[in-house]
């Protein structure tokens, strides 16, 4: 559809001619009232005329559209900002597109070339941009326009005065951004380039006829649209072609030490190093630029701590961050305990999207219904007490800035129902602490009982942006994995919209982070608006599991696994697309109108339908494996030395079902003629493969590929991978079924 200016009224100055008379037209064009201002002076700031404005009205007028003229100066802001409200009323969009130049070599730049360039330029945005500020707040929509320049972005030779007030005018946007966006306020700024009366004293003149203003004014009207959420931008543009600019940083580099004076020679040392744009980083805000300076401060003074010898900075294990994982590793926080009612259930359900309209979530929502009973996914309500309220920071090794803390995945295991009243007690201990490089991942186990029966089991694992790089382990066995879905299209799709009070609704359950709320603490956290909680959206993926492939029976839940990707904000659409496989349901959380993966590598566990809990099954009596071990074992007798000469390797396995270690076997290829035999090897094995039942079936059949199961999580290997290659020569050749 085309972008109408219809209703909105905008302010462009210097439209007397050059650029700014074609924003007016174009503006005009589609439908919006224009305050064409211009004083009329020379390019150098000098004299003063009504002619050209006016000629620009005229030119609108002409062709029907809405335009008044204004003749001050940008130095008297409010008056072009009452010429607005006086004709029309009101004012959305400012241009600010007024300029002169004073060019001049920087020594014979006089006081009164830098001061009316300034005065001009930057002082003449800031009060054009002030007077029409509160007009905008009040209306919560406005769209400003600075007009910087490449010679501010770049240099350039001869203006210094010039380059100095564009620059600062792009400060001027950065902030204005920043503080208008709750309001709806957007600023961005542009760098044009095009033939005007500015720039035909440095262009040749063919040039200056093909850059044309008109190709630079549309770009002008999309940042100034309503639909346009851009905020905050920079660009460069011209002769149709328009391209962003945002701020890159090195790596850098610590050049002091703790307890010794920061020196030159140490910064000279390093100069190719702090210069050195390899994986270069790209700050976005404030926040980001602070956090990797103020990350040095806690870096340079763990130093020296772990190891006392003056030189352990210099060594590259030496830890330079505030963790410490072999002190923090099985530390545990002070147990946390958590007393309910029906009421928290209800209000949980509720938070997780439920509602009356489904007859079905009435079990959820009433407590004198026949089957009352509480969301599984309520079982991280009790334990999230130790995140909450601030047992982390009580661990010792763990010294993390807990403004940098993001929630990564979530792992529950329901171990009994939950009862829907009572006191319940969380255990909570620091399993592991892993080094990410750009962060630092803690995974936290939560086990909360009901005296002293275990109901629930938790692994929170939290992201610490920049507390990385202290030397330690990438991966933990302890990690409950995320697993990616099947490679085929979904079995099932359910799409449930949010509400805008959603969050306001959620945070009742116990989470009162004000990012959820709060407009202004979002927005610090560098979000449009407050965000949806991730744990919030974990429960509605977990009840249209519930829903889908469990009759909506909480006693067949018995694990979900979660990783948070995105935010979701309240009022979208969450489309949950699931994956049958056995009793495991794989699922991935989308934001239906962005199309955006907010939660990734998730999964549901759900006990089978005919048995309550499939734990009390005698172990591995149900595996299809078991015949196709006989089989092997069979073949082994009969080809053994050959067998042996071909393969050499001792292979371990570990048949799981349900997502639990059920069955081991060995096959030794390696001693003697050959064997195989039930559990695990008694010394190492050369490699050693874990895998559930059913893929194992699905590899003895050909139907899935070992290198694909292992790519896609289904296989696990320890141990010499490349001797997974040999699995053909076993299974397919000697396994015929
Ligand atoms: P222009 O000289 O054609 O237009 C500037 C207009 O501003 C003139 O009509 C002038 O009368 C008016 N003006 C000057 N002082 C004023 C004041 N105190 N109050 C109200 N109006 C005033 O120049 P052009 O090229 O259209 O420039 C527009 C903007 O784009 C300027 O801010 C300029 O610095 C910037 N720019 C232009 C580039 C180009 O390639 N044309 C390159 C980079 C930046």
């Amino acid at each position: 559809m085309a972008l109408s200016f219809e209703g909105r009224v905008v302010l462009v100055t210097g439209a007397g001619g050059g650029l700014g008379k074609e924003y007016a037209l174009a503006f005009a064009e589609r439908g919006a009232s224009v305050v064409v201002n211009d004083l009329g002076a020379d390019t150098k700031g000098g004299g003063k005329s009504s002619a050209a404005a006016d000629k620009v009205v005229e030119e609108i007028r002409a062709k029907g559209g809405k335009a008044v003229a204004n003749y001050d100066s940008v130095e008297d802001g409010e008056k072009l900002i009452q010429t607005a409200l006086d004709t029309f009323g009101r004012i959305d969009i400012v241009v600010n597109n007024a300029g002169i130049l004073r060019d001049r070599s920087f020594a014979r730049t006089s006081d009164l070339d830098w001061d009316l360039i300034h005065r001009v330029h930057l002082r003449g945005s800031f009060l054009v941009t002030r007077a029409a500020w509160n007009h905008m707040k009040n209306q919560k929509f406005g769209r400003i326009i600075m007009t910087a320049s490449a010679a501010g972005i770049y240099g350039n030779f001869g203006q210094a005065n010039y380059s100095a007030a564009k620059l600062g005018m792009l400060g001027l946007s950065n902030t204005l951004a920043i503080e208008g966006r709750k309001n709806n306020i957007h600023c961005n700024t542009i760098a044009p380039v095009a033939g005007s009366r500015l720039t035909e004293t440095v262009m040749p003149p063919d040039l200056v006829a093909s850059l044309k203003p008109e190709y630079v004014a549309p770009m002008v009207l999309w940042l100034c649209h309503e639909q346009c959420q851009e905020n905050g931008g920079l660009f460069e543009l011209g002769a149709g072609w328009v391209g962003k600019l945002r701020w890159e940083r090195s790596q850098g580099c610590t050049v002091r030490q703790k307890n010794q004076p920061m020196t030159p020679e140490a910064v000279r040392d390093q100069w190719d190093k702090i210069c050195d744009f390899t994986d270069a980083t790209k700050p976005n805000n404030i926040q980001e630029s602070l956090q990797s300076v103020v990350s040095v401060l806690s870096q340079v003074e763990s130093e020296g701590e772990v190891d006392a010898n003056p030189t352990a900075a210099l060594a590259p294990a030496a830890s330079t961050s505030g963790i410490n994982p072999a002190e923090a590793i099985g530390q545990k926080i002070p147990s946390t305990t958590f007393s309910f009612s029906h009421v928290q259930c209800i209000l949980y359900a509720l938070g997780v999207g439920m509602s009356t309209q489904d007859p079905d979530h009435l079990r959820f929502l009433y407590e004198g219904h026949s089957e009352f009973s509480a969301l599984p996914t309520f079982g991280v309500i009790p334990s999230q007490a130790a995140m909450m309220e601030g047992g982390l920071s009580s661990v010792p090794g763990l010294d993390i800035d807990f403004t940098q803390v993001l929630h990564g995945e979530q792992y529950l295991e329901m171990l009994k129902p939950l009862p829907t009243s009572g006191t319940l007690t969380s255990e909570a201990t620091v399993a592991d602490v892993l080094d990410k490089g750009s962060g630092a991942i803690i995974l936290l186990d939560v086990n909360t009982y009901s005296g002293n029966e275990l109901i629930c089991y938790n692994q929170f694992s939290v992201f610490v942006v920049g507390a990385g790089g202290f030397g330690g382990k990438r991966t933990s066995e302890k990690a409950k994995a995320a697993l990616p879905p099947p490679n085929r299209a979904p079995d099932a799709v359910v799409i449930d919209s949010t509400t805008k009070d959603q969050a306001a609704l959620y945070r009742l359950s116990g989470d009162w982070n004000p990012l959820h709320i709060d407009p202004d603490f979002a927005a610090m956290g560098g979000f449009k608006a407050p965000i949806l909680h991730g744990l919030c959206s974990f429960g509605f993926a977990a009840r249209h599991v519930l829903k889908h492939f469990a009759g909506n029976d909480p006693s067949r839940f018995k694990a979900i696994k979660v990783r948070f990707v995105k935010p979701v904000m309240p009022g979208q659409s969450l489309q949950t697309e699931m994956w049958k496989e056995g009793n495991r349901i794989h699922i991935q959380c989308k934001v239906k109108e962005t199309d955006a993966v907010v939660l990734s590598g998730a999964y549901v566990d759900l006990h089978g339908s005919s048995e309550a809990s499939p734990e009390d099954l005698p172990q591995g009596a149900s595996l299809q494996s078991e015949l196709v071990f006989a089989e092997i074992g069979r073949r082994i007798k009969d080809l053994g030395p050959e067998l042996v000469k071909k393969v050499n390797a001792v292979f371990g396995w570990e048949i799981t079902k349900d997502g639990k270690s059920s069955a081991e076997w060995t096959i030794d290829l390696k001693n003697g003629s050959g064997s195989l035999h039930k559990g695990p090897y008694s010394g190492k094995a050369d490699v050693t493969l874990t895998l559930s039942d059913e893929n194992f079936m699905e590899v003895v059949q050909g139907k899935l590929n070992p290198q694909k199961a292992f790519f896609s999580g289904k296989l696990k290997v320890r141990g010499n991978i490349m001797l997974s290659q040999k699995l053909e020569v076993i299974l397919k050749d000697y396994a015929k079924l």
